[in-house]
């Protein structure tokens, strides 16, 4: 099946997981390369990559050295991205971002430099949510960012703001449905 029918399938068979009907335009993941410079990362981590397609960017950016971990509850996605992404840079986790700390620790991971979510974070409870930007914060290197892109709202700004000192926002409207982009430094 073609990776836009697996994540509008997955959308239908888990709405509030998946959040979305369509993956991010190549328009919104300029916008969030646009952010970082991949080339010089160890470690990489995305939460929530559905099918990969930011993945794929991610991974043409990163040198041949860095390792990308990538953290999905829904294991068809886990499974799809498996299947169809042979690259030995990448590591695929069915668990959620939350439990970022244990894996790091797990593969003899210190810090991070870059962490990017697409998870949809107005669905999840707030202590899951200021679980999961304490553990990326904790676990970023000093200068490291956090990139979130989220539809629909500005909601996750105000728990961003609590972790993040320097938070930026941005707005990519060629995306279904348009997205919000926060920047989050680790100062
Ligand atoms: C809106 S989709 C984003 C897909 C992809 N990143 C893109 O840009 O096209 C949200 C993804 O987050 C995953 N997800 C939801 N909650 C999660 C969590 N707590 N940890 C990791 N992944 C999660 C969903 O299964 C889904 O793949």
């Amino acid at each position: 099946m073609n990776s836009k029918l697996v994540f509008f399938s997955n959308f239908l068979n888990s709405p509030n997981e998946v959040a979305a009907i369509a993956p991010s335009s190549r328009h919104l993941i300029n916008q969030i390369l646009s952010h970082v410079a991949l080339e010089d990362a160890n470690c990489v981590v995305e939460y929530g990559p559905g099918v990969g397609t930011v993945t794929y960017a991610l991974l043409e950016k990163l040198s041949q050295n860095a390792k990308l971990l990538c953290f999905e509850t829904n294991l068809k996605f886990c499974n799809f991205i498996k299947n169809n992404m042979k690259d030995d840079r990448l590591v695929v986790i069915n668990d959620s971002a939350e439990n970022l700390a244990n894996h790091l620790k797990r593969l003899n991971i210190p810090d991070i430099d870059y962490a990017f979510s697409g998870i949809p974070f107005s669905l999840i409870k707030t202590k899951n949510k200021n679980g999961i930007i304490k553990i990326t914060r904790d676990k970023l290197r000093q200068g490291g960012k956090f990139l979130v892109y989220q539809q629909y709202s500005m909601m996750i700004r105000k728990y961003l703001k609590i972790y993040f000192e320097n938070t930026k926002t941005k707005f990519e409207f060629r995306n279904i449905p348009p997205s919000y982009v926060f920047v989050c430094e680790k100062t």
